[in-house]
């Protein structure tokens, strides 16, 4: 089915296929045309033009954009949308005084939502977390990785997997899973982190990888979690079956995480808010792209990703929401770009390279997702009649996505 866009105010991120990431500064760079068409057709992109060059063509479905800006959907690279129940309570605990560690500590967070998922039956857990994705792409998210991590039983993983794996088959948006059975020690391995490791690597992994359930693999490198030398050992492992990795590392401490991940080749090292000047030189040299959440360090209240400072020192950045129950409860790209505006100092034309091309790098869809390139997946979305993109993240909290097409599918 063909669908033709016309009279699009701004049809923004336009780029060639060779165009993997952007970094530095080329980020202020959104090259967009004016008064434009986008023809597409069932789930490519198929052409686009200036209106003065729109030749007759014949499509089933036209949509008028007059007034209105056309983006690529936003690329989530990080996410944990698959989980049972919520942490309100930790929330108001925060409220009284607890810091998030100290929740941590007292067998809150992590544990938490797994002992909540092991008791969830894989139906509920996949009604659950279809319901967010549903949210997701509503406000425009056409692709999205999604993390286990809150099993840490291999039953309870693979579950997780399983279910992200099924959203990805039912629903337009492009899914990519990543193992992350190295988020927390289970209760059930208190005080042994590496008998819990050991059967990470002889136990999960190989299940995991024997149905093919994960694109990577992830691990909480973080004083009180996992520490570097357990990256290394973890990361070799899941290297031995294929499976690249995208990290948390530097959330709250820097303890060398980047390092290890970028030796690893690393698709993507995720966090950043604490990092050292050796960080950026190590990642100065290397493929692994740095992804801010910012969502994460407003609803925690902890610092931000420098990701100005990042930009600045000619790194790529991609940004990303990070969404979970128990750091950030939400899954809104929007709020996302504005609060790396707002709060990093990124510019509009950063901030959205980052929410898309950037992203797609990080999920290793750049071939498919986040621009507006011939032949790539028809995942678009439409604003509603705003002055400029800069309104986009200046109206911060306010949805002004109007229409998302997703894999060529209208999304209601
Ligand atoms: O990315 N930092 C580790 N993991 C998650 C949050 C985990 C939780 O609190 O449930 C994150 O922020
Ligand atoms: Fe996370």
């Amino acid at each position: 089915m063909k669908l033709l866009l016309t009279n699009i105010k701004e049809l923004l991120q336009i780029r060639e296929q060779d165009t993997k990431k952007i970094a530095g500064g080329a980020m202020k760079e959104l090259p967009s045309l004016k008064n434009a068409w986008l023809l597409l057709e069932d789930n490519t992109i198929k052409d686009f033009g200036t209106m003065d060059s729109l030749a007759d063509i014949s499509a089933e479905k036209t949509i008028d954009c007059t007034g209105k800006m056309v983006l690529p959907t936003w690329c989530d690279s990080h996410t944990h949308i698959v989980y049972a129940g919520n942490r309100e309570q930790e929330f108001v605990d925060r409220i009284n005084g607890l810091s998030y560690q100290e929740i941590a500590e007292k067998g809150g967070g992590i544990l938490n939502s797994a002992k909540k998922l092991q008791e969830t039956h894989e139906e509920d857990l996949y009604k659950q977390s279809a319901q967010r994705l549903e949210q997701v792409m509503r406000m425009g998210t056409g692709a999205i990785e999604i993390k286990s991590g809150y099993g840490l039983t291999t039953e309870a993983e693979l579950k997780m997997l399983r279910v992200a794996k099924k959203l990805g088959d039912n629903f337009p948006v492009t899914v990519k899973t990543t193992f992350l059975g190295a988020h927390a020690v289970p209760a059930e391995f208190k005080g042994d982190k590496d008998g819990y490791l050991n059967h990470i690597i002889t136990n999960m992994l190989p299940k995991v990888a024997q149905e093919n359930l994960a694109d990577y693999i992830d691990i909480f490198c973080e004083k009180g979690y996992f520490s570097v030398e357990d990256t290394h050992k973890l990361l070799q492992a899941g290297n031995s079956y294929g499976l690249m990795p995208k990290i948390h590392v530097n959330q709250f401490n820097a303890i060398g995480g980047v390092k290890a991940g970028v030796v690893h080749d690393a698709l993507s090292v995720d966090h950043l808010e604490v990092l050292t000047n050796a960080d950026i030189s190590v990642l100065q040299n290397s493929d692994t792209m740095p992804v801010a959440l910012p969502s994460c360090s407003y609803f925690l209240s902890i610092p931000y990703t420098p990701g100005r400072e990042l930009i600045d020192a000619g790194l790529p950045l991609a940004l990303a929401t990070d969404y979970n129950p128990g750091s950030t409860p939400s899954g809104n790209m929007n709020f996302v770009v504005a609060t790396a505006c707002i709060k990093m100092k990124l510019t509009p034309e950063e901030a959205i390279n980052a929410a898309t091309l950037n992203g797609a790098y990080a999920m290793g869809l750049s071939d498919t997702h986040g621009s507006i390139t011939k032949g790539k997946n028809a995942s678009v979305m439409v604003t509603k009649e705003i002055p400029s993109y800069a309104y986009l993240p200046y109206d911060f909290g306010n949805n002004n996505i109007e229409t998302v097409i997703i894999n060529g599918k209208t999304i209601e």
